[in-house]
């Protein structure tokens, strides 16, 4: 199978990739699916380990990359923040070096996005970003290769975003700007996505031609959408403020109202764990408009697609 080539070796937000490189890997990704259901298996990272560390819980980022790795012939090893010296104050820069002498490639999942940079700067093998508190980038790739799977040309479709401007909603403008899709954003007046995040995506969207929109109107976003996403109200290290989160974005959710005022062959998204009856009613989401085990099942096509890339590119400098 050929490797895409890419001219990043990390990838810290999906900017880190270029528009026609995101095609490139959906393309590969889609290669590596077909030959996974065929029985046929590719052992494009024999020898080669991922490091993975967890700061915070995960079922599929956790099980995807770690799946992912076996079935390209690897091995994924799971670093909890408990179990090594990072919890105990080794710094980001020394795991870094250290995990570079023994690791081909190190997937984080952490709390601060300057801890993924820092463990770039001083790592000498690809770093991926497995959810930080600013941005999913694995997570915005699987739903776009879904979105392309479903549709092919993804510029020709408007995603809306209702509920809380997180990471997911940052994620998500930066793909759909970088990949020409249409994106609406609503959100309450203080749960707004990251002003940086907000201007990337439009300094992107005068080249790719993307339309986005910014707004706290939920019916405003969800017309004429041709897919609906949401996210949790109370993300990973915002369990403080649980209450308030809840009160302030009840009008933000995906109901079968919302799904009659989109565009008619619209689908519903939603990256997951899911709360039903909080920002996805359980009848949608068990619906069979529901996309979103699907986005879950694409996590590990669209990783391994992006380790073979990294990994092997990296091999070559
Ligand atoms: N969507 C996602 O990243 O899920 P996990 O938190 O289970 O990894
Ligand atoms: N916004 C959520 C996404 C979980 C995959 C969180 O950060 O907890």
């Amino acid at each position: 199978m050929r490797i895409p080539h890419t001219s990043t070796r990390d990838l810290l937000t999906v900017t880190d990739l270029s528009g026609e490189e995101v095609l490139l890997l959906f393309k590969f990704a889609s290669k590596l699916k077909t030959a996974l259901k065929r029985g046929r298996r590719h052992d494009l990272l024999s020898g080669r380990s991922l490091a993975m560390i967890f700061e915070k819980q995960s079922t599929r980022t956790r099980v995807s990359f770690e799946v992912g790795m076996n079935q390209l012939g690897g091995h994924a090893l799971f670093l909890g923040k408990d179990d090594i010296q990072l919890g105990r104050g080794e710094t980001v820069g020394d795991t870094a070096k250290v995990l570079s002498r023994y690791a081909d490639a190190i997937m984080i999942r952490t709390f601060s996005h300057e801890s993924v940079v820092d463990l770039a700067k001083n790592a000498c093998v690809p770093v991926i970003n497995g959810l930080t508190d600013s941005y999913h980038p694995c997570q915005a790739l699987a739903d776009f290769f879904t979105i392309y799977e479903l549709r092919g040309d993804v510029r020709k479709v408007k995603l809306a975003y209702v509920g809380d401007g997180n990471n997911m909603a940052n994620s998500l403008l930066l793909c759909a700007a970088l990949l020409g899709a249409d994106i609406s954003v609503a959100t309450p007046k203080n749960y707004m996505p990251d002003t940086e995040a907000v201007r990337k995506a439009h300094e992107l969207s005068s080249s790719s031609g993307s339309k986005i929109d910014i707004t706290t109107d939920p019916y405003m976003a969800a017309e004429n959408a041709d897919f609906l996403y949401t996210d949790v109200w109370v993300s990973m290290g915002q369990e403080e403020g649980a209450m308030e989160r809840r009160n302030a974005l009840q009008d933000y959710k995906i109901t079968q109202k919302l799904v009659e005022r989109s565009a008619p062959a619209c689908r519903v998204m939603h990256c997951l764990p899911a709360h039903r009856g909080e920002e996805i009613d359980a009848d949608v989401m068990d619906s069979e408009v529901s996309i979103v085990f699907e986005q879950a099942e694409n996590r590990l096509h669209i990783q391994k697609a992006l380790l073979c890339t990294l990994i092997l590119n990296n091999e070559r400098q």
